[in-house]
């Protein structure tokens, strides 16, 4: 099964892994595509921690991986707890972290997850398929005001006033309860607006903004990035490949926050930015694979202020 093509795969290997008997820790482990070659990399002096919320993706990596199963952990979990995560596990210093933000073409592709509006699916959109909260719900419950917020925060959608409008109004009618009813509402009301001509589906903002609130996704990011560099050991890189603007905002914003001279005397720790300007994917990669168009990678070491000790 094809499950994730990783991106940027060589520049995250050259960028985090510093060290062959170091410990790696990849936060959203997907089709296990990084991790992989990280181990490789690795193995058996290395040892490499996976994390990911959707059990589908750790299933199919635990496959992929079991030929280093002696050097691998792979734990169900959010990267919002990844300090206590790895606390649990008995590691307190780290070498490596990757983030590789967004969702899976497993998980988009599925004809079960609702996260897409090429297929007519029941409109779920959740990674974590034990929580309770899906689309269909924010969809059919939120109020109109915040439905458009929603949509202009997340989605930086210009329609999301009429869009919000529509919806309220569609589903007095009855529930909205598939993707494809969705997309349409959204399409009718671009048709409204006399945009019947479009370089991405109109539907595509509306439903980033559903996927980022169903999975609580940029709430929790600058949160579990300051945790991840605080769990770096000295000289330890963070990388993080975002896929749209809010997230890479976030990680733009964080990392320079923590580069900063106030932060790093104040807590005795901080970062030194390695890629001054976010590193992008080749012409060739993005050619091979379309999901890399819109990726985005940053980069950071964990420096200490002096005579800090370094634990
Ligand atoms: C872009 S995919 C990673 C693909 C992977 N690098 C590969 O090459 O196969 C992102 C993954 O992160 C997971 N994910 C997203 N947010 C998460 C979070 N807050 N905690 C844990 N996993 C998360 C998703 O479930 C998805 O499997």
């Amino acid at each position: 099964m094809h499950f994730h093509t990783p991106v940027m795969c060589s520049q995250v290997l050259n960028y985090i892994v510093t060290k062959k008997n170091g410990i790696y820790l990849d936060c959203t482990l997907g089709g296990g595509g990084h991790s992989i070659e990280i181990i490789k990399k690795i193995y058996p002096e290395g040892l490499l921690i996976g994390l990911d919320q959707d059990k589908e993706a750790l299933e199919f990596a635990r496959e992929r991986l079991q030929d280093y199963q002696d050097r691998v952990f792979l734990i169900k979990g959010n990267f919002r707890d990844l300090k206590l995560l790895l606390q649990e596990l008995g590691y307190k210093q780290i070498t490596g972290i990757l983030f590789d933000l967004g969702l899976s073409s497993h998980q988009l592709e599925s004809k079960t997850r609702g996260f897409s509006f090429q297929e007519d699916n029941r409109l779920d959109m959740r990674m974590d398929l034990s929580k309770e909260t899906d689309a269909c719900f924010v969809v059919n419950n939120y109020s109109e005001k915040d439905l458009w917020e929603l949509f202009s925060k997340y989605g930086e959608e210009r329609f999301s006033r009429s869009i919000a409008r529509v919806i309220v109004r569609e589903r007095k009618k009855g529930k909205i309860k598939t993707t494809s009813q969705l997309a349409k509402i959204v399409t009718d009301v671009y048709a409204r607006h006399k945009k019947n001509r479009w370089r991405i589906h109109p539907a595509t903002k509306v439903f980033q903004a559903l996927r980022i609130e169903v999975n609580n996704e940029l709430n929790i990011l600058k949160r579990a990035l300051e945790e991840a560099v605080d769990v770096l050991e000295e000289q330890g890189r963070i990388c993080i490949i975002s896929y749209h603007s809010l997230e890479d905002r976030i990680a733009k914003h964080t990392l320079k926050d923590l580069a900063k001279q106030e932060h790093i005397v104040l807590n005795g720790y901080g970062v030194k930015i390695l890629s001054k300007k976010p590193i992008y994917p080749s012409e060739d990669e993005v050619r091979e694979n379309r999901r890399a168009r819109s990726a985005k990678m940053r980069v950071a070491e964990k420096v200490f202020s002096e005579g800090v000790s370094k634990r």
